[in-house]
């Protein structure tokens, strides 16, 4: 199985266009030890050939064009496409704006949970999707489903929240199940299998549970502290309010996953305020001591 981190930052990207905190000023001014990153997804393969995306995120153009894998064939047919499924983790903009750019007759099988679907369906602009060419299909819950190319895809929900734009039309934070999912993808030939799971809200004893001694756990890595938008001046929120476990603390991600002894983990999704995208910061010294990785855009995983 072949893993391309195509975007590695959470929402706005890194730096985000109307953002001056620390990290996307030094960004800007080009201060070593920071690396640009767009917004969050994933390209997995388990024969190099066909691939599924993982979130469809608004950088997509840009992050098929640095992803030679991703374009058509050379030498190949008119108009195709190696991209053969989408497969969505939750409604938010940064994981379904890009499907607006595979409207251009991509065929491809879309796979969401039922309540990110009926969002989608709500909204008449993904209309563009030709169902001709996309055909929508509910993923379901524990029970793996076969992409493209002997690579499958088992989703799980995990604690979270709805999208932002429909917290209007629930109680803020609400969730039903299946608002947020996790997902196991596996390589049918090899049996090699990883976890993705770019936004979680907590890591209660069954998710724990589910990834003790896997090969590879990529993370929501959304903030480093809890409150850290609101000490920035940022934003009114925390990471809880968001829907997303910070790294640091007791009920943190670094203290929840230790212990299950998972070869590799590594974080993604990661806030353009989080310290842990400055390489001297003490922030990332403190995860890569506690055995985790960040991911930035263009890694790329073999299992
Ligand atoms: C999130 O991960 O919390 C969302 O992507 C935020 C947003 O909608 O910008
Ligand atoms: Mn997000
Ligand atoms: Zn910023």
């Amino acid at each position: 199985m072949i893993i391309k981190v195509i975007g590695s930052a959470a929402g706005g990207g890194f730096p985000q266009a109307n953002c001056n905190c620390r990290n996307c000023a030094d960004l800007r001014r080009g201060l070593p030890g920071l690396r640009p990153r767009t917004q969050s997804s994933l390209a997995v393969s388990a024969d190099g050939r066909s691939w599924a995306l993982l979130n469809a995120s608004p950088d997509l153009r840009q992050q098929i064009a640095a992803t030679p894998e991703l374009w058509p064939e050379a030498g190949g047919a008119p108009r195709s496409s190696p991209i053969k499924a989408v497969v969505l983790t939750n409604g938010d903009i940064d994981h379904v704006a890009g499907l607006l750019s595979l409207r251009e007759g991509i065929a491809f099988t879309l796979y969401a949970s039922a309540p990110v679907h009926a969002a989608l369906a709500a909204n008449a602009i993904f209309n563009v999707l030709d169902a001709r060419a996309v055909r929508r299909a509910v993923l379901p819950l524990g029970r793996p489903v076969e992409l493209a190319g002997g690579l499958s895809v088992e989703a799980f929900a995990v604690a979270g929240k709805v999208a932002l734009y429909l917290e209007g039309e629930t109680a803020p934070g609400a969730t039903h199940d299946g608002d947020t999912l996790g997902v196991r993808l596996t390589d049918l030939g090899s049996g090699a299998s990883a976890f993705y799971i770019p936004a979680c809200a907590a890591v209660d004893a069954a998710l724990a549970a589910r990834l003790r001694n896997a090969a590879l756990v990529l993370f929501d890595g959304t903030l480093y502290t809890d409150d850290e938008m609101i000490t920035q001046g940022l934003s009114s929120k925390t990471g809880r309010r968001m829907g997303h476990i910070s790294m640091s603390g007791s009920e943190g991600s670094i203290a929840a996953l230790a212990g299950l002894d998972v070869q590799r983990k590594m974080f993604v999704h990661i806030n353009n305020s989080n310290p842990v995208l400055r390489e001297d910061s003490p922030q990332r010294h403190a995860v890569v001591r506690a055995g985790w990785e960040v991911a930035h855009d263009g890694m790329e995983i073999r299992l």
